[in-house]
């Protein structure tokens, strides 16, 4: 590493005079300033474009039983700067090459007192910084527990947010848009009423924390890199309007255990006057370690459809069974069981989705509810209630295995956990070695309900460690993961390309549970999508839920055209299309474009963006010159002024536009679109109408 010159700043505040050292980004608009208070207390501050985003916002740690924490008397031992421009692919991803260029500052600082280090990692893009810190191996700081962790982000004002109330269980929430200063008054409507024990304070929020100042900078705070290490929340103080970091306790109420040297994940603050520069930037994957899996040809992304949307919706059901006992699975006798009659994992069920999917050109079929221990999995037994191996009598394993792979599918496996992670622990090879087995290579995770053992969280330090594990222990077996109510991502796909997905959000199912608001998909790319991709699930085409289940009155708060732009504008390596066989054969016209759609991309190109509002991408499949286009439109219709330049220039495409019609609402007529045919150049500009909660969705294929 070079060591070089810092320049050394003095200036004054109010109470401290501060000794400072200043980071630049490579394009010199992002700088950061370095410093100790003079009681030693480590800050930074941000600035962008001269202007301040960040205020001197404080850093350090309060350690358990512990007089000294890691707070204040520091002094610098040294400091050293380096920069990087590399590039690197992806093994699946929105772009084929990703840049990652940065300046970096590494602060070791001394805390004489108590002879401990602690390093501070700073790292400026042109579109962000992340800093992390860092343990270095020494006597006086070998085993500690976090009481907590003191990092804060001074914000320069009461900025408009996008935001989750905090919670350490869950993130399926609907974002609620308000000031800072508001967050307080709304928070408690923002979380359902039995959440309200994991909601940890009136004023606090998750990550990914999507903010807009009033001079129209967008900021962005999160995380990159969670391993080993608690889910950070932010807690705001609403009288300076500084947040803090607030991570997620164990069952002891303890922060997070840590032996030195080890590092915590980096904190990441995105900086953008362009809102599309927020859904491009790839601070995320570049502050995490390239791939540790080395043969990666069996990663691959797929698009699928499921014995699924009929069980969330209330058609039919997991279980094969109505009758509740207390059972341990492969002991009860369930061909003997009085069957509920619903049970939609049946064999021919499972067949009639192999054959929509070989028709139409899916790759996979996930199959929910196929396994034992359903009719109990929110009963006393739930510790032991699943064994991932034991089929319900009606589900035929090997017969489905010959038949998928007679027709070229995949079947995608299924592993609710029901919370019960050591249970899962338990038996993950066995289950593991049962998918290798029976043909599936991907398996879809959920962590349902409370965490077991009692008193954990869905996002505290011991069950990251078991997500990590079970995405580990599955790169063993060349399994692919998509899991379910797990943490929500930062990042580690880059590691660990074997996780194609998680949920981790507000998803589709919640269209089925009372509808979510039809801006939620405007402001996910903001949030949840910034740590990795989201099985969000898309595809509804029958948006009156009681069409389905009389008994259930939901609705999906979409148009059918925004429910095709969602495969673009969602992005994914795994898109299901998550409607019946049957709806999609009322509307085969509109069912093309998921048909063809790409699920992976060479590049991908912003075009406009608002969170809340709108959004639209332009992408290039992957080894192909063909091109789509997403838009997704919140609550005021909208229209759309496209100039097509993305396009290669010289060369002549035909579009295929899915649009909403004229009359067409999320409310009242949502199945009303059009579809047209055009000849475009990269010089074409493009007018395109979207409705309330609606949206397009456009192919450009070229033409001789
Ligand atoms: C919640 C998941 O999000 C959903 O996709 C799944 O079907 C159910 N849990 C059952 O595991
Ligand atoms: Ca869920």
């Amino acid at each position: 590493m070079k060591r070089l010159q810092f320049l050394l700043i003095l200036f004054f505040t109010s109470t401290s005079v501060l000794v400072g050292q200043e980071l630049s980004s490579p394009n010199g608009k992002l700088k950061m300033i370095f410093a100790l208070l003079n009681d030693g207390t480590p800050t930074y501050q941000l600035n962008f474009n001269n202007k301040e985003v960040i205020k001197t916002s404080k850093l350090g740690f309060e350690l358990k039983n512990d007089t000294n924490s890691l707070i204040k008397d520091f002094n610098i031992l040294s400091s050293e700067t380096s920069s990087n421009d590399s590039s690197w692919e992806p093994v699946w991803g929105e772009v084929k090459s990703i840049r990652n260029q940065y300046n970096e500052l590494l602060i070791t600082l001394e805390q004489k007192k108590s002879n401990r280090t602690l390093i501070i990692r700073f790292r400026l893009f042109n579109d962000g910084l992340g800093f992390r810190y860092e343990f270095p191996s020494q006597k006086n700081l070998a085993y500690f527990i976090i009481k907590e962790e003191q990092t804060e982000f001074a914000m320069t004002g009461d900025h408009t947010a996008y935001w989750l109330a905090g919670d350490y269980d869950t993130q399926e929430y609907d974002y609620t848009i308000s000031r800072l200063s508001e967050i307080r008054k709304l928070s408690k409507d923002a979380v359902t009423p039995n959440a309200s024990q994991t909601q940890f304070s009136p004023t606090g929020v998750q990550t990914s924390l999507m903010m807009k100042t009033s001079d129209g900078i967008y900021l962005n705070l999160h995380e990159a890199a969670l391993i080993d290490y608690s889910c950070m929340h932010l807690n705001l103080d609403d009288k300076t309007m500084i947040f803090k970091s607030w991570l997620t306790p164990d069952a002891n109420g303890d922060k997070g255990h840590l032996q030195s040297p080890c590092k915590t994940p980096w904190r990441t603050i995105m900086v953008s006057e362009n809102a599309c520069d927020i859904l491009a930037s790839k601070i995320t994957y570049n502050l995490n370690e390239p791939s540790k899996i080395e043969n990666t040809s069996w990663i691959r992304p797929i698009k699928y459809v499921g014995v699924w949307w009929e069980m969330i919706t209330g058609k039919s059901s997991w279980s094969y069974t109505d009758e509740l006992f207390s059972v341990q699975p492969g002991i009860t006798n369930y061909a003997k069981t009085k069957p509920n009659g619903t049970h939609g994992a049946t064999t021919a069920n499972v067949k009639k989705y192999i054959d929509f999917a070989a028709l139409h050109g899916f790759g996979g079929v996930l199959v929910e509810g196929w396994n034992e221990g359903w009719e109990d999995w929110f009963g006393k037994s739930k510790d032991y209630v699943f064994d991932f191996v034991t089929p319900y009598p009606d589900f035929n394993v090997s017969e489905l295995r010959d038949y998928a792979k007679s027709k070229g599918i995949k079947l995608i496996m299924h592993h609710e956990t029901s919370g019960s992670t050591r249970n899962y622990e338990r038996h993950i090879d066995t289950a593991f070695k049962f998918m290798k087995a029976n043909g599936y290579n991907a398996v879809k995770t959920g962590y349902v309900g409370p965490i077991l053992p009692r008193g954990f969280f869905h996002s505290d330090q011991w069950t990251n460690n078991h997500y990590q594990y079970v995405i580990e222990k599955a790169a063993t077996y060349q399994i692919m993961v998509n899991a379910h109510e797990a943490v929500r991502p930062t990042g580690i796909a880059r590691t660990w390309p074997n996780m194609i997905g998680n949920e981790s959000a507000r998803g589709t199912e919640f269209q089925a549970f009372g509808g979510s608001k039809p801006n939620h998909v405007t402001i996910l790319p903001f949030t949840r999508l910034i740590g990795g991709p989201m099985d969000y699930t898309p595809g509804i085409f029958e948006m009156d839920i009681s069409k389905l289940n009389p008994k259930n009155t939901s609705r999906c708060n979409s148009t059918l055209a925004n429910q095709l732009a969602l495969y673009v504008t969602m992005y994914s390596p795994l898109q299901m299309a998550a409607d019946l066989p049957e709806n999609y054969n009322r509307f085969l016209d509109a069912f093309q474009f998921i048909k063809d759609v790409a699920i992976d991309w060479d590049d991908s190109k912003y075009l406009e963006a608002e969170p809340g509002q709108y959004i639209t991408v332009a992408r290039k499949a992957k080894g192909s010159s063909s091109w789509f286009l997403g838009n997704v439109n919140g609550e005021t219709p909208r229209v759309s002024k496209l100039s097509l330049d993305f396009l290669e220039p010289k060369k002549t495409y035909e579009a295929t536009i899915y649009a909403d019609d004229k009359t067409a609402h999320y409310k009242t007529n949502p199945q009303a679109y059009t579809i047209r045919k055009i000849r475009v150049t990269n010089k074409t500009k493009l007018t395109q109408l979207s409705a309330p909660g609606g949206g397009f969705a456009i192919s450009f294929v070229e033409v001789d």
